[in-house]
């Protein structure tokens, strides 16, 4: 089994980790060319932007070739994962990618901007995270063949924050939005977590042109010297089952500036 993840916070990697398999990180194959697999098995274990897939992630599947007999997807996600399964569907139904299966698993919610962090941990218990992942992995299992519908109640929704994702997930914004504070020491480990390649420590820290919003510097900084304008808490979010060395290793583009 092959698995592809993209991870800011270690939520989608805890679960690619249960999961098991060959665990490929999405930001260190992201921008190759020619990418073909082929295995059994293939899953897709990442978080819910907006209510869709992050940018990153459609860019990997724009480019990626996969061969299985079977292929899943889960989506991490905090509150409301909207059209996340459906919208997934169609676009590898568009690039004749061979999908199967698409959930979401609750867990914390990263968003700073959303949600007050320290809460969404008090709260976490309430989201029953392993019973589901229990059930999606009993799925995956069986070979289940089911795309998550969206809810009734939210298609309204759905469509206001479609309307509104050119500007919320717009890469150029995120450099208006994060700043460090007088704490930092300039470790570099925010450019080490950047899943894009897109921050340069020198004097300052510096964040370019293609920001996800994933919050990884944020919420990984050692120093909590990093802010997100609008955020509700200086509380941030690591899942606690996913090391900052495995989310570096994951995410770290700094070699290929
Ligand atoms: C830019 C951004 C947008 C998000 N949008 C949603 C959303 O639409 N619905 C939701 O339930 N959670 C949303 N979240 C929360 C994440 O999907 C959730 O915390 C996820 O598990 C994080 O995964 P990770 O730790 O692997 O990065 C969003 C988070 C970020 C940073």
């Amino acid at each position: 089994m092959t698995v592809f993840y993209f991870s800011a916070t270690g939520n989608s990697l805890a679960v690619a980790k249960r999961i098991g398999g060959t665990l490929i990180s999405i930001p260190q194959v992201a921008d190759t060319a020619g990418l073909n697999y082929s295995d059994d098995v293939i899953g897709l274990i990442v978080p819910v932007y907006a209510f869709t897939t992050p940018c990153i992630v459609k860019r990997f599947l724009k480019k990626v070739r996969w061969q299985a007999d079977y292929v899943f997807a889960i989506g991490t996600h905090g509150d409301r994962y909207g059209g996340f399964c459906t919208d997934l569907a169609k676009f590898c139904q568009k690039r004749k990618l061979r999908l199967d299966y698409a959930a979401t698993l609750k867990m914390v919610d990263n968003a700073l901007i959303g949600y007050e962090i320290a809460e969404q941990i008090r709260t976490l218990p309430s989201k029953r995270v392993d019973e589901q992942f229990t059930a999606i992995a009993a799925d995956i299992a069986a070979r289940k063949r089911f795309i998550k519908p969206m809810l009734q109640s939210e298609k309204r929704r759905n469509r206001q924050i479609k309307m509104l994702r050119p500007l919320i997930m717009n890469p150029r914004i995120g450099r208006k939005m994060i700043r460090a504070d007088a704490k930092c020491t300039r470790c570099g480990v925010c450019a080490a977590v950047c899943p894009n390649g897109n921050i340069a420590v020198t004097e300052t820290v510096k964040i370019g042109k293609r920001c996800e919003m994933c919050g990884g510097c944020v919420h990984n900084c050692p120093a909590n010297a990093l802010h997100q304008r609008g955020e509700k808490s200086a509380a941030r979010w690591r899942n606690p089952e996913v090391s900052l060395k495995e989310l570096i290793e994951a995410n770290n583009r700094e070699e290929r500036r």
